[in-house]
């Protein structure tokens, strides 16, 4: 480039990029229409993830029987406990066996850990549990004696006014 052209340059006006009018229309139709989706999809996924997000309540108590009522020999007793389970509400029917040991009330699930069926208590006059699917056998205390591979689980026990109150379900801490 000679001298001469470099300053002719030099002089000329700066020339803007200007925007077409089709550049123009599609960004504007564009960002009208992300927003317009945006805010059709958004309460969706609120309300899609919203239960997964609340905070767990911690554990809740349910009034099962009287104190009184519980004897060292095992007994058999069925409550009703409200579940939310995502979007699900349900009231779930669940039952345990509630005793009275030497340090105290204590509630074990009846639900056998070899395959989930429901035991009973001293079926075969021998003071266990008995399991009628596969012959699982548990001690008072929910010690596995045969066929299943844990002891039985054991209920959150809570004493108040007169009353045994159970919560949620946790491992076995008698044996
Ligand atoms: S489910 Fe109880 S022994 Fe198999």
């Amino acid at each position: 480039m000679s001298n001469h052209e470099h300053q002719e340059s030099a002089h000329r006006p700066v020339q803007r990029k200007e925007m077409s009018r089709r550049q123009f229309l599609s960004y504007t139709l564009g960002g009208t229409t992300a927003f317009m989706v945006g805010g059709a999809v958004l309460p969706m996924v609120r309300f899609a993830v919203d239960p997964l997000l609340e905070k767990k309540s911690a554990s809740t108590f349910v009034k099962v029987v009287e104190e009184s009522k519980i004897t060292s020999e095992p007994q058999v007793f069925h409550f009703k406990v409200h579940q939310v389970d995502g979007w699900y509400e349900s009231d779930a029917q669940l039952s345990a066996y509630i005793t009275k040991g030497d340090n105290g009330i204590f509630a074990l699930s009846p639900v056998c850990k070899h395959l989930g069926c429901t035991i009973a208590w001293n079926t075969l006059g021998k003071h266990e549990y008995n399991c009628p699917c596969h012959g699982a056998r548990y001690t008072v205390d929910g010690k596995n004696l045969a066929v299943a591979p844990k002891p039985l689980d054991e209920y959150e026990v809570k004493i108040e006014n007169g009353f045994v109150y159970l919560g949620s379900i946790k491992s076995n801490t008698r044996v």
